[in-house]
C-alpha cells in the first residue's frame, strides 16, 4: 500500500515517475549543455563543523537542477553558496571554488550584491515586503536604479510570473492581502524585475497547497526557457515533474560527524528509473529519508 502525503494528499511516490520524467524530456528534445555553475571540491563549515563536503558538479544553462536528499543534509546550505547568501551568516565558512559562467564567485573584488543581481533566489516561505503588489516588483529596479520604465518592468514582470491577470487591477493594494500561492508568484517576480540569470528556490511550494504548488511548476517550466533554474524539494514527484537533473545528498558519519555528501548526480529520468547508487533507489523509492 502505498503511504499518502498528508500535506499534499498525494503517494509519495508514485509507480509511473517514469512515465512522467520521459513525457517530460519529449516535450523540451534540445536542452543545451553549457555550464552556468561549476563547483569544486566545495566544503561549507559552520564554525569548525562541516555541513555539506567534497562537491564537484557543473550545473547546466536552461535546465532545471533538484536538490534532493533528507532533512540535514545541506541542501539549503549548498543552493545559498551559488549567491553567496551563505555570506549573510557570520558563522559560515566555503572552501574550494564555485565558478559561474567560468568566474570564481568567491574571489577578491567580486561583489555579492551584484552576484544576487545575476542569481536571484527564492524562499520556502513567501516573504513579499509589507508594500503594495507594485512596490514588491518595483523594489528591486529601483534600489539597482534600472532605466526602463517602471510600469513596464513590473507588468513584464508579473506576466512572467503568471501573475498579472489575476492583481493587474489592484496593484497599488498590499502584498499581504494576496493567498499564500500568490505571495509566492510575486516573490518569483520580485527576483525576474531584475533581469536575473539564475534563480534558485529552496523549497518554493512546500508551503502551498496543490493548485498553487502546480502553478509554481508549470511556472518554472515556462520559465526554465529564458532562465538556468535551480531547486531545493523533498517532493519527489516534484523533482521528476519538473527537473532536467537531480543531485541526491545524503548525510554521512565522517568519524562520527554528521556531514552532507553528494552521492549521485544525474539526469533525472535516470535517478529516478536506474541510479546507480543503492542509497539512491532506497531514497527515491520512499524506502528512507
Ligand atoms: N545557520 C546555521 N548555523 C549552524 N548550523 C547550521 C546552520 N544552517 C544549517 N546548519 C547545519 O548544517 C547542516 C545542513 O543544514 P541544511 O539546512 O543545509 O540542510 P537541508 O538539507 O537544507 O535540510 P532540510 O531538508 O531540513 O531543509 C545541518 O546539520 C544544520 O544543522
Ligand atoms: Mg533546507
Amino acid at each position: 500500500m502505498i503511504e499518502v502525503d498528508r500535506v499534499t494528499d498525494k503517494p509519495p511516490v508514485t509507480p509511473n515517475l517514469s512515465t512522467q520524467v520521459a513525457e517530460r524530456d519529449v516535450a523540451r528534445p534540445d536542452v543545451p549543455r553549457e555550464a552556468v555553475f561549476a563547483l569544486e571540491g566545495v566544503q561549507v563549515c559552520y564554525g569548525d563543523v562541516p555541513a555539506v563536503a567534497g562537491v564537484s558538479f557543473e550545473l547546466y544553462k536552461n535546465q532545471i537542477t533538484a536538490f534532493i536528499g533528507p532533512s540535514g543534509c545541506g541542501k539549503s546550505t549548498l543552493i545559498r553558496c551559488l549567491n553567496r547568501m551563505n555570506d549573510l551568516i557570520p558563522s559560515a565558512s566555503i572552501r574550494g571554488k564555485v565558478l559561474y559562467h567560468g568566474v570564481d564567485l568567491y574571489a577578491d573584488g567580486v561583489d555579492p550584491v551584484q552576484v544576487r543581481k545575476r542569481i536571484g533566489m527564492v524562499f520556502q516561505k513567501p516573504n513579499p515586503f509589507p508594500k503594495s503588489i507594485y512596490d514588491n516588483v518595483a523594489f528591486g529596479p529601483r534600489v539597482l536604479g534600472m532605466k526602463d520604465d517602471m510600469d513596464d518592468i513590473v507588468e513584464r514582470s508579473l506576466r512572467k510570473a503568471a501573475l498579472w491577470d489575476e492583481v493587474k487591477d489592484r496593484l497599488k493594494t498590499n502584498a499581504f492581502g494576496m493567498s499564500g500561492g500568490q505571495q509566492q508568484r510575486l516573490c518569483i517576480a520580485r527576483a525576474l524585475a531584475i533581469e536575473p540569470d539564475v534563480i534558485l528556490m529552496d523549497e518554493p511550494a512546500s508551503a502551498l497547497d496543490p493548485i498553487s504548488t502546480s502553478a509554481i511548476e508549470d511556472l518554472m517550466l515556462e520559465l526554465v526557457g529564458q532562465y538556468s533554474i535551480v531547486i531545493v524539494t523533498h517532493n519527489m514527484q516534484q523533482a521528476a515533474r519538473v527537473s532536467d537533473r537531480t543531485a541526491f545528498f545524503n548525510v554521512d558519519l565522517d568519524g562520527g560527524r554528521r556531514v552532507g555528501r553528494l552521492v549521485e548526480y544525474a539526469e533525472t529520468e535516470k535517478i529516478f528509473t536506474n541510479p546507480d547508487d543503492e542509497r539512491t533507489k532506497e531514497y527515491v523509492t520512499g524506502k528512507f529519508g
